[in-house]
């Protein structure tokens, strides 16, 4: 399964993913290349370091997102890939990528969906006085953070919590999680 993965920042579930392939834990999926959009991504030096192609295409380089979004769909094809892995990439793709890559696409978030769509999870999860929350892998459809599920985690919420341990506590949570459902849908163990 070949696997373009799409980031904008830390790349630590991209780290997770680089690891679990260099161990043979991928189930044979295999990451082609990395985009962010982005220079400053630390995520492209893990992908340097790993000996992956990387590429940054900037979204403020086109005159709208709708060029952006088409050019990112020109040049991830030429990889040919069987899945698109969002790896805390920051933009909200539009209805024709979604569409394009109907099926293909994942996105993982950093809650128990339906709880929590979109940003500061985490303070949320605290405000709301929470006992635990988690991460959560679906399928990307135009709806953010609403497409189908596909695994999910729970991560306790301890009574000292700030924003900045529970985000490090589900994090942690991530990078097994994400790499896990990679290797099933790999290995046909997970419908697409
Ligand atoms: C993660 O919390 C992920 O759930 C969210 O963005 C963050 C990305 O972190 N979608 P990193 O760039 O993988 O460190």
């Amino acid at each position: 399964m070949r696997i373009v993965c799409l980031i904008s920042g830390g790349g630590t579930n991209l780290k997770a993913l680089i690891d679990w392939q260099a161990n043979d834990l991928l189930g044979g999926a295999r990451i082609v290349a990395v985009i962010s959009n982005t220079a400053a991504a630390p995520g492209l030096e893990r992908a340097d370091n790993a000996e992956i192609p990387t590429k940054v295409l900037s979204h403020h380089d086109f005159p709208n997102r709708s060029a952006f979004d088409h050019a990112l769909i020109e040049f991830i094809d030429t990889y040919e890939p069987d899945l698109i892995v969002l790896a805390g990439f920051m933009l909200v793709l539009s209805n024709d990528f979604v569409t394009h890559y109907d099926r293909r696409l994942i996105n993982i978030h950093p809650s128990l969906l339906p709880k929590y769509k979109g940003l500061n999870t985490h303070k949320r999860a605290l405000e709301a006085g929470d006992n635990y929350t988690g991460a959560t892998v679906h399928w990307v459809t135009s709806e953010v953070d609403a497409g189908d599920i596909i695994r999910q985690v729970e991560v306790p919420i301890m009574g000292e919590d700030t924003e900045e341990t529970l985000k490090a506590r589900v994090l942690d949570a991530e990078h097994t999680l994400y790499p896990s459902v990679i290797r099933d849908l790999s290995l046909g163990l997970i419908e697409c």
